[in-house]
């Protein structure tokens, strides 16, 4: 069966006006490299995007909970086999917390291998007088503050994809080869972590965990199956470079369907969600499962059109909204749009993003966002849905498995002052691996509600 969508192709998107794009200096050097991704093979295939649609069937309904996290960008200099692993390590601690306490399966997705690309505030940045373009992810430029760092450069984009493969061939290595095994859990616990609180709770319940599995093959119930030796972990990547998305979308050979098989998620950021633009045109026509960014100043209608555009046959599991609405705003702006949704019959995951509306700069320059204010988000986001009956699906959050020191707050209560001891993000301040699990020990219980 093949599904053909009202004038739609792989390419259509170039009839629409598309935001954020890099200013390319040779069109032809663009022509070049996107031909030549569109050879090579897919990231992701297409039955595992079906897979991953069916699992958030069930998280418009409470019967499972989406975890997304990773980088708010990532970089090629990162791709490295202890980065991967420890950002790995962390999501899989997070989501055994969230699974053992929170009483229901997990989606595992990382903001990973294909987050190369950054929409940006301004399209130049000026320092000291002098202004250069804006770094717009290792996939088009350099973060370095020089004329040469920041010219767009086509080849990236064929580095981004080699990148992700490799990010991607380590992940399911992990992920299929036993080191995601739930006999393992206690080994997740980084040794940084291990030492503090949250690093305590966790061996706990990790020990507790492990009593179970022993008790179960005592009682001669195998262990040694899937279910307990391996694990999923999805990927997904806000869709923005299109030439690159397009360039990566084919044609399933079992259904004849269209699906961008650059990850198994993309999203559409808050800046890129216009009704009438190229991300929204692209995105109508490929299969995989799509996010989109809702911020605080976002129009009701406007929504309604977005989630209809998108998701004609109101197909459960196609649209994630992932609310980013800030702790200042959370409680006016989350209830209307519940209702309207609602009152609709739409199915959608709801997400909540508690990073991209709390977002402050601190004294010491540093762009920051504070423990509590991501804490309190999460919690009013469940007390909204819960009063006006609707379903919290999920979580999405930037995060790293490194001990960096980007957000404020949390058990060891970093300050501001602490922030230029290790921060490493080259855009948004990412939560480290000890807030990462302190959050999902904060919230466990409410998933379970
Ligand atoms: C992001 O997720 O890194 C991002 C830019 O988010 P938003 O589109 O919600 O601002
Ligand atoms: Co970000």
């Amino acid at each position: 069966m093949t599904t053909t969508i009202d004038n739609w192709t792989k390419s259509s998107w170039k009839n629409f006006e598309a935001l954020q794009q890099p200013n390319w200096p040779d069109q032809t050097e663009v022509d070049n490299v996107l031909k030549d991704l569109s050879r090579l093979p897919p990231l992701v295939f297409a039955g595992e995007i079906r897979v991953l649609k069916q699992q958030l069937a069930k998280a418009v309904t409470g019967e499972a909970f989406l975890l997304q996290g990773g980088d708010c960008s990532e970089n090629f200099s990162n791709v490295t086999a202890p980065t991967i692993r420890e950002t790995l390590k962390v999501l899989l601690q997070m989501a055994v917390v969230l699974t053992y306490a929170g009483g229901k399966p997990v989606i595992k997705m990382g903001r990973i291998a294909g987050q190369f690309a950054k929409p940006r505030s301004a399209d130049m940045e000026t320092k000291d007088g002098v202004e250069l373009p804006s770094y717009r992810g290792d996939m088009v430029n350099r973060p370095e503050f020089t004329p040469e760092a920041r010219i767009p450069d086509p080849k990236n984009m064929m580095m981004g994809y080699n990148m992700a493969a490799c990010t991607l061939n380590l992940l399911r290595a992990f992920t299929r080869g036993g080191y995601g095994s739930l006999q393992r859990v206690q080994s997740w616990n980084q040794e940084f972590v291990a030492q503090s609180p949250m690093g305590r709770s966790y061996d706990r319940m990790a020990k507790q965990i492990d009593q179970a599995m022993k008790f179960m093959e005592t009682i001669g119930i195998k262990t040694d199956n899937p279910q307990i030796n391996q694990t999923q972990l999805f990927t997904s990547h806000e869709a923005l470079l299109l030439g690159y998305e397009e360039a990566l979308t084919r044609i399933d050979s079992t259904t004849g369907d269209p699906y961008n098989c650059s990850a198994h998620l993309l999203w559409i950021g808050e800046r890129t969600r216009q009704l009438d633009g190229a991300h929204v045109e692209f995105l109508r026509g490929v299969l995989n499962p799509i996010g989109v960014k809702i911020g605080p100043t976002y129009d009701l209608d406007n929504v309604k059109r977005l989630v209809e555009k998108l998701n004609p046959e109101n197909e459960a599991g196609r649209i994630t909204l992932i609310t980013r609405l800030g702790l200042n705003n959370v409680d006016k702006a989350l209830p209307p749009l519940l209702r309207e949704m609602k009152r609709e019959g739409f199915n959608i995951v709801w997400s909540c993003d508690p990073m991209h509306a709390n977002t402050y700069t601190a004294e010491s320059g540093h762009k920051t966002r504070n423990f509590n204010d991501i804490l309190s988000e999460i919690t009013c986001f469940f007390e909204t849905h819960w009063s006006e009956g609707t379903v919290p699906g999920g979580l999405h959050f930037e995060m790293t498995g490194e001990n960096v020191t980007e957000c404020t707050g949390g058990a060891r209560n970093i300050i501001d002052e602490q922030l230029a001891q290790r921060y490493l993000t080259s855009c948004d301040p990412r939560l480290n691996a000890e807030q990462s699990l302190e959050v999902a020990f904060q919230i466990a219980d409410m998933i379970r509600s």
